[in-house]
């Protein structure tokens, strides 16, 4: 009988995607996954660290599933629980500690290890308990060289990791620890791999890297290869239409990037450029290496190359030291360039960082206030941006079957989702583009009507 494996993800896409490769992995041992971890044989939470909150659910998730693992005991069945991703990382020795219910801990650079996690941890469970296997290498490419062809990834839009960890060392950021050095996969792997993803159905491709836009992969020659280089070859990809990558950081946004934007359709307009602060004296202290200003000059640049990009940014309030004037300094910024969408965090202070160590910490009531003003400028922003798409004509990659008979739901490239009537009488299906008019505003989604032809190419190159 075939296992089960339960997966849960936390934090970013980087999590998403490495979900999915964990369970290709565990395809050939037998596992299917299910969405209920009580009927799962072997239950994997992928961790976030990058905030205390996010880092603090693991533990009472932990609690649940050790209530689910012995109510399956006592049906004479088993649960295996193995926490990876970046609190495994970061606290890995200490979950053994504090959760004796856990079989097993890896890291994100681990995981192409399992099968033998796997083995280790059921021979450690006849075992004294210190032997539960803990895995916290930096393998990178190995990890690459040892992943099996990705088999669960197989909608209209699909992740590809082409980069991974961090290089920056932002002081306020865990992720240089725990997800290691930059590395970037070589080009010929990516492209294999989008192919691989185009077959399976995928038209919409983010690439994704913790710092996406310092890949630097080898282009086969020994070289360096840069995004813009790399997006230029994926652009050839018959069957791929939308190119989009995640996330990216002002100081490694060169020309030939800035160039793409202008040079190739399928990259979409749309970009997530994290700012984190519109005050230099924060932006210094926080380690970005580059200022307000600068910040400000690419994204006109980047505005001039693609005149129809959308932003969208990370922003932090409560940064030590940060003052009302910084803060208005921030705000300030929102004003200038305007965000179709916007992330934004209260600082917190994650061991093991420089500014966690600083003093001169920002009161709770503060960062509250400043996170709900800007908070309100980017809600108004945001939808200011969406009834403005009403009345345009926009490209729309089809998804899904909508809620109304013969509707289809699709996405912009600005991602919001549109649901387009009497799609399916024109044709429409998973992956296929068509122009919709944008005709008004739901409180999730856009509705919209088609004003072309449904685009049939893609059908006649996955035949
Ligand atoms: N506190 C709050 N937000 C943080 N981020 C990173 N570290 C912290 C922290 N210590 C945010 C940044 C980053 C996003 C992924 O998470 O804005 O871009
Ligand atoms: Fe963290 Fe800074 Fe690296 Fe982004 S660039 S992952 S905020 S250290």
């Amino acid at each position: 009988m075939a296992k089960r494996l339960h997966i849960k993800t936390y934090g970013c896409q980087m999590n998403e995607y490495d979900s999915s490769r964990m369970a290709d992995i565990l395809v050939p041992l037998g596992y299917e996954t299910t969405d209920n971890p009580k009927d799962a044989d072997l239950v994997i939470l992928n961790t976030c660290h990058i905030r205390e909150k996010a880092a603090e659910k693991v533990y009472s998730e932990i609690g649940r599933l050790r209530l689910m693992k012995d109510h399956r005991q006592q049906n004479g069945e088993e649960m295996m629980i193995a926490i990876g991703g970046c609190v495994a990382q970061a606290q890995g020795e200490e979950i053994m500690r504090r959760a004796p219910a856990v079989d097993m801990v890896f890291g994100p650079q681990s995981y192409q290890a399992l099968p033998e996690l796997i083995e280790k941890a059921k021979l450690a469970k006849n075992n004294k308990p210190s032997a539960r296997p803990v895995a916290m290498d930096f393998a990178s490419q190995d990890k690459f060289d040892r992943l099996p062809a990705q088999t669960s990834q197989n909608g209209v839009s699909a992740f590809l990791t082409i980069q991974e960890g961090c290089d920056k060392f932002c002081t306020l950021c865990v992720v240089p620890y725990t997800r290691g050095a930059e590395h970037s996969r070589p080009v010929s792997e990516i492209i294999a791999e989008a192919r691989r993803l185009v077959a399976a159905g995928a038209a919409d491709i983010t690439l994704l890297g913790q710092n996406v836009n310092a890949y630097a992969g080898d282009d086969g020659s020994g070289q360096p290869a840069r995004l813009g280089e790399l997006m230029t070859q994926l652009a050839d990809l018959d069957g791929l239409s939308r190119i989009r990558y995640t996330t990216s950081h002002p100081r490694d946004v060169d020309d030939a990037l800035i160039a793409a934007h202008g040079d190739i359709e399928k990259i979409m307009p749309y970009l997530h450029l994290p700012v984190q602060s519109g005050s230099d004296r924060i932006l210094e202290a926080m380690n970005r290496k580059h200022t307000a200003d600068d910040y400000r000059a690419i994204v006109a640049r980047l505005r001039a190359a693609r005149p129809d990009l959308a932003l969208s940014s990370d922003f932090i309030v409560g940064f030590p030291g940060e003052t009302d004037r910084d803060f208005d300094h921030t705000m300030d910024l929102v004003r200038d360039i305007t965000y179709a969408q916007a992330y934004s965090f209260k600082y917190s202070p994650r061991p093991g960082t420089p500014a966690a160590e600083l003093t001169d910490q920002v009161a709770e009531d503060v960062k509250t206030r400043r996170l709900s003003i800007l908070q309100d400028e980017l809600r108004l922003q945001q939808n200011a941006f969406n009834e403005a798409t009403v009345g345009k004509v926009l490209p729309v990659l089809f998804e899904k079957p909508g809620r109304h008979e013969g509707q289809w739901v699709g996405r912009s490239p600005y991602m919001q989702a549109v649901a387009v009537d009497g799609a399916a009488a024109a044709g429409a299906s998973a992956g296929m583009e068509a122009q919709v008019e944008i005709t008004g505003l739901h409180a999730i989604s856009l509705a919209g009507r088609l004003v072309s032809s449904v685009d049939t190419d893609r059908e006649a190159v996955a035949s």
